[in-house]
């Protein structure tokens, strides 16, 4: 299953993307998580060291190997380069592993001007759709709110998007666009997930906030998720409640897609 996750800043796309990572590796699946946030932190979700974080390498800065795989210098516009680079290496070669979750981060592609059609762009563009088109293991993107980096081609492989929403009228205005662009994206299957409920009342608010979209579980408001934070180690790892919250969100996910 290849799976995106989306929202707001802050609502806890990391957090979830990484305690379902880790949940997918626990019971044996081989799992590819590519943080695709610009502010990438998913690595630390996930639980991987500092020290374990520096063999996965954001690609985006990686200027020789754009440069060699598309044949255009970095940030030089209007210069030729390849639209279709080499990229089936890069999961396996810039990544790091354990308990079955490989992490490759795409990093931070720097704007040049209206709409970024430059060579690290079409390097993570094309390097996503391969991910999403012929890797057979479970795929997990932790995205930003715009879907940036999602090209037209590879949509139809995303089998669930989900967008996380706290209980509050600006994570659901972001989530209502972010369902105008999947669907626009041609993406069939978007689901809501709550984060940070922390009673009924919150839970009600969200499920009155759908917009139309199914909610596909919740995970309750939680002092170890801040702990984990502090301590820079994965919720996954000092904490049971959000394992089963997040459990319950992948089975309904594997009911409501075959
Ligand atoms: N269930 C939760 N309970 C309490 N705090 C949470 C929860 N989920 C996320 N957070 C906190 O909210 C902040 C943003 O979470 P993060 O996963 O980084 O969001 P995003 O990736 O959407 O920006 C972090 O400080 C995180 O520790
Ligand atoms: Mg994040």
């Amino acid at each position: 299953m290849k799976i995106a996750i989306s929202g707001k800043g802050g609502v806890g796309k990391t957090t979830l993307a990484g305690v379902m990572a880790r949940t997918l590796g626990e019971r044996g699946f081989k799992v590819l998580a590519i943080d695709a946030d610009p502010d990438s932190n998913l690595g630390g979700a996930i639980g991987f060291t500092p020290e374990e974080l520096k063999e996965a390498v954001p690609l985006a800065q990686m200027e020789e190997f754009i440069e060699e795989r598309t044949g255009a210098k970095k940030g030089q516009y209007g210069s030729f380069f390849k639209l279709n680079p080499m990229v089936d290496d890069i999961p396996d070669r810039f990544s790091v592993e354990k308990d079955n979750v490989r992490l490759v981060v795409l990093g931070n592609i720097v704007q040049g001007g209206g709409g970024c059609f430059c060579a690290e762009n079409v390097l993570l563009k094309s390097l996503l759709s391969h991910v999403l088109i012929e890797r057979d293991e479970y795929v997990i993107v932790d995205m930003e709110a715009g879907l940036e980096h999602l090209g037209r081609g590879s949509t139809a492989y995303i089998d669930a998007l989900i967008v996380v929403v706290e209980p509050g009228q600006r994570s659901f205005q972001t989530a209502y666009q972010t369902k105008k662009l999947a669907a626009d994206l041609g993406i069939k299957n978007i689901f809501i997930a709550g984060n940070k409920v922390m009673n009924n009342n919150d839970l009600t608010l969200i499920k009155e906030n759908l917009g139309g979209l199914s909610l596909i579980g919740c995970l309750g408001y939680n002092g170890k998720v801040l702990e984990a934070d502090r301590q820079g180690v994965s919720p996954y790892d000092i904490d049971m409640q959000i394992r089963a919250e997040t459990g319950q969100i992948i089975d309904n996910l594997e009911k409501t897609i075959e």
